[in-house]
């Protein structure tokens, strides 16, 4: 099934999942390296890496929000405190990944530096050149990204908790089919 359903994960919400997912792996591993390093000719292509793969990012999580106006994810199961927990930190985790690449971005753009994604394409600056909003910007970056690793800790510990309840959680967003056991 490729839409959701008020039950169900259909294939593009899990596929938009899991490839963000580890996107996310990826850019905050890259993040903490290329944040304790020296900008220079020998690791600019890892810089180049983090920026493409976070404006990916925003684009797929733009993409996410489009075909979920289209397509209604079901609602988280069970109900009470921990629906609307599971439903707030969604919400959180969906602002994160929307404004942790657009301060990278800003960031980047206050460095004055040319913002090239792939090494092909430029993509225009958000914020003016300025040493000042450079570096609030950079720390407003880091900070999100710490932030949305908490929200993940609690997040994938409160899916494999209810996996191991048995509530098949984590099954409908790995296979797409809701089948609890009793
Ligand atoms: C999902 C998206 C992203 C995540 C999770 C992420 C995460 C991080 C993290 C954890 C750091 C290290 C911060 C530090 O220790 O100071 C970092 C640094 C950096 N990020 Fe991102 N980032 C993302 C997207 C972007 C984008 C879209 C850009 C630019 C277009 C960008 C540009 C940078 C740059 C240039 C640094 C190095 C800052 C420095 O030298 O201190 N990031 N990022
Ligand atoms: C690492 C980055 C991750 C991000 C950014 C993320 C983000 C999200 C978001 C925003 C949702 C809400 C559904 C939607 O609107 O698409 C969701 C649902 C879900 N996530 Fe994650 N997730 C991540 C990792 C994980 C991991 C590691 C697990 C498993 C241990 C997991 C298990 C689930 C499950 C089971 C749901 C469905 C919850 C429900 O039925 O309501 N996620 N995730």
């Amino acid at each position: 099934m490729i839409r959701n359903t008020p039950e169900t994960f259909g294939l593009v919400t899990r596929l938009l999942h899991w490839g963000i997912a580890g996107l996310v792996v990826v850019q905050v591993s890259l993040g903490l390296r290329i944040g304790d390093m020296q900008p220079g000719l020998s690791n600019l292509w890892l810089y180049g890496l983090h920026k493409s793969l976070g404006v990916t990012v925003l684009a797929l999580m733009t993409a996410r929000i489009l075909w979920h106006l289209a397509s209604p994810p079901p609602k988280p199961v069970g109900g009470g405190w921990q629906a609307t927990l599971a439903r707030v930190t969604h919400g959180t985790i969906y602002a994160l990944l929307l404004a942790i690449p657009l301060t990278g971005w800003a960031a980047s753009s206050a460095t004055g530096i040319d913002t090239l994604l792939f090494d092909r394409w430029t993509i225009p600056p958000i914020a003016p050149v300025s040493p000042v909003w450079e570096t609030r910007l950079f720390a407003l970056h880091d900070l999100l990204t710490k932030l949305l690793l908490a929200l993940l800790a609690l997040h994938a510990g409160a899916a494999l908790k209810r996996e191991m309840d048995g509530d098949g959680t984590l099954r409908r967003m790995v296979t797409g089919r809701r089948t609890p056991r009793r």
